[in-house]
């Protein structure tokens, strides 16, 4: 079995038994074993060929996108197996090796000023919209409103998790940034199955969690801080706001007694996962994701 293209090798990443002690039955999706190291690779390569297919972006076209990091390293991936140049706004509070990662694969990174608001002129999304318009034939993934972005995780993430489980899962607890993960892998694996419950995790102080009085946070990946469409479109049964405190706890645990090296979001998960799945029973079959791996954050000490 070979591929003739990196795209081709995204997905298919194994789901591997989490043993928490708690009653049910729960696997973990290992998305950081995706070739560019995220989940995101399957929102990136979805949208870009959207686009390619749609004319939207043009041989010779620069991407442009704002990204928490792994989008971005996702679009600077593909750009380079394309030939597309590629241009990407982060916040500060990114860890320096994802945008290490940006510059490695060859994409022009623009650091802007942390901001939970998207309109801010100097936030990294505000930023990728302005140098947008300046940058002629350009074209904006804009994860945030691009409706393929949950259509990606339609498309993939929720068949395979439902074929991996023989359709017998029962919860599906995936972290929430832009909503596409959610939204689509959600609505997918509801519309087999009305009964199975989808939980979304979010940082506890974010916009969505706090109900519009949102607090900073450290927690990279996850926390919605804006009106998502794709989480007002998604089938979500409860959402679970995570601190810094707890996501990052229980990273070190996950690495020295499970060996699953992870990020931030996917602390968040395993966290809410560990507490969710106490009041489930061993008939259950919860499926959770874990989103990209801890060597993304070793500067940040989470693992000492
Ligand atoms: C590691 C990781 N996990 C989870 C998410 C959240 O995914 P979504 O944007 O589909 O909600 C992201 C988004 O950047 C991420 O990078």
């Amino acid at each position: 079995m070979y591929y003739e293209s990196l795209i081709h090798a995204i997905g298919n990443t194994p789901l591997v038994a989490v043993n928490f002690g708690t009653p049910p039955r729960i696997y973990a999706k290992l998305e950081y074993l995706n070739p560019a190291g995220s989940i995101k690779d399957r929102s990136a390569a979805f949208m870009i060929e959207e686009a390619e297919r749609t004319g939207q972006l043009k041989p010779g076209g620069t991407i442009i996108e704002a990204s928490s990091g792994n989008q971005g390293i996702a679009t600077a991936m593909i750009g380079a197996i394309k030939g597309y140049p590629v241009i990407i706004t982060v916040s500060e509070k990114v860890s320096k090796e994802k945008k290490t990662t940006l510059a490695a694969y060859g994409a022009k990174v623009v650091i802007c000023k942390p901001t939970g608001d998207l309109e801010d002129p100097e936030g990294y999304y505000a930023t990728a919209v302005r140098i947008h318009k300046e940058t002629p034939n350009s074209f904006m993934i804009a994860q945030y409103f691009n409706r393929d972005n949950p259509r990606a995780h339609y498309y993939s993430l929720g068949p395979e998790i439902w074929n991996q489980t023989g359709g017998e899962i029962t919860h599906f607890i995936a972290a929430a940034g832009s909503g596409g993960t959610i939204c689509g892998a959600g609505s997918y694996l509801k519309e087999r199955n009305k009964n199975i419950v989808v939980v979304g995790v979010d940082a506890a102080t974010s916009y969505l969690s706090t109900k519009g009085h949102p607090q900073p946070y450290q927690l990279e990946g996850l926390g919605v801080d804006y009106d998502s469409p794709h989480v007002a479109a998604a089938p979500i049964d409860e959402f679970i706001g995570v601190s810094d405190e707890n996501a990052i706890a229980i990273l070190k645990t996950m690495a020295h007694k499970h060996g699953f090296l992870l990020g931030p979001s996917s602390g968040a998960v395993a966290y809410a996962a560990y507490e969710y799945s106490k009041k489930l029973s061993p008939k259950d079959i919860v499926v959770i994701i874990f989103g990209d791996s801890g060597r993304a954050y070793l500067t940040k000490n989470y693992f000492e």
